[in-house]
């Protein structure tokens, strides 16, 4: 599973992309407004730290602007994929963006039949939103499951991204389903390579080389004195 990473803020992306994991980024409108500067000049700095997809969105409500605020995003970056939530604007602009050779990534997306209808407007990404529905107490992993089943049943190239991720379960969860991807929020990346045991092994071989050290120390000055 790819992992990419959720989040609108340089700092992150430059210190995840720094651990050589990150295959691409997502934004949306939300992430966008904590950085507080301009969205588009943050999307091309981020495009240029990362070699995979980065999802600017697109916050027009029509087809027409959709496609017109789409091309001038896909024009950003060559790596933008125009993020465009689901519905039958959003389709139609879907299909005359991905026809163009526009990446597009639907968002927004909470059942089955939302996901079939991105993949057949020639939608890149589908973007599950699994916490988002664990939250009005549904089964966020379990629709995630289904539509990764449903579009792994036909030769389509509609990649599947989970989205809307909480806490690392969900990431060990999509994973096992086989998601092609995770968008992950730096809190959690932070926490997935966490483990209290390697901490306590890198304490516990660190204090033993150090022994080693003082040992080693003792035998030369000990041969010196002979
Ligand atoms: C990513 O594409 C989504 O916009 C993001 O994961 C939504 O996350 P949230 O439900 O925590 O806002």
């Amino acid at each position: 599973m790819r992992i990419f990473l959720d989040s609108a803020s340089i700092s992150e992306v430059r210190e995840a992309a720094s651990w050589g994991i990150l295959s691409g980024v997502t934004t949306n409108p939300t992430l966008a407004a904590k950085e507080g500067r301009d969205f588009r000049s943050a999307v091309k700095e981020i495009c240029s730290i990362v070699d995979g997809p980065v999802s600017a969105e697109a916050i027009s409500l029509t087809r027409t602007e959709i496609v017109a605020e789409g091309i001038e995003l896909a024009a950003i970056a060559d790596n933008i994929a125009v993020k465009i939530p689901v519905g039958p604007e959003g389709l139609a602009a879907t299909r005359v963006l991905s026809d163009r050779g526009i990446h597009v990534n639907m968002t927004l997306v909470f059942s089955v039949n939302q996901a079939i209808l991105a993949a057949a407007a020639g939608a890149a990404f589908v973007s599950p939103f699994i916490g988002r529905l664990d939250d009005i107490g549904t089964d966020g992993l379990g629709r995630l499951a289904d539509i990764v089943d449903a579009l792994g049943n036909y030769d389509i190239s509609t990649q599947v991204i989970a989205a809307s991720i909480r806490h690392p379960m969900h990431v060990i969860e999509a994973a096992l389903i086989g998601t092609d991807i995770s968008t992950v929020p730096f809190e959690v990346l932070k926490k997935m390579v966490q483990h209290p045991l390697t901490d306590k092994g890198v304490a516990g071989f660190l204090s033993d080389w150090e022994a080693l050290q003082a040992k080693m120390e003792e035998v030369r000055a000990d041969t010196a004195d002979v």
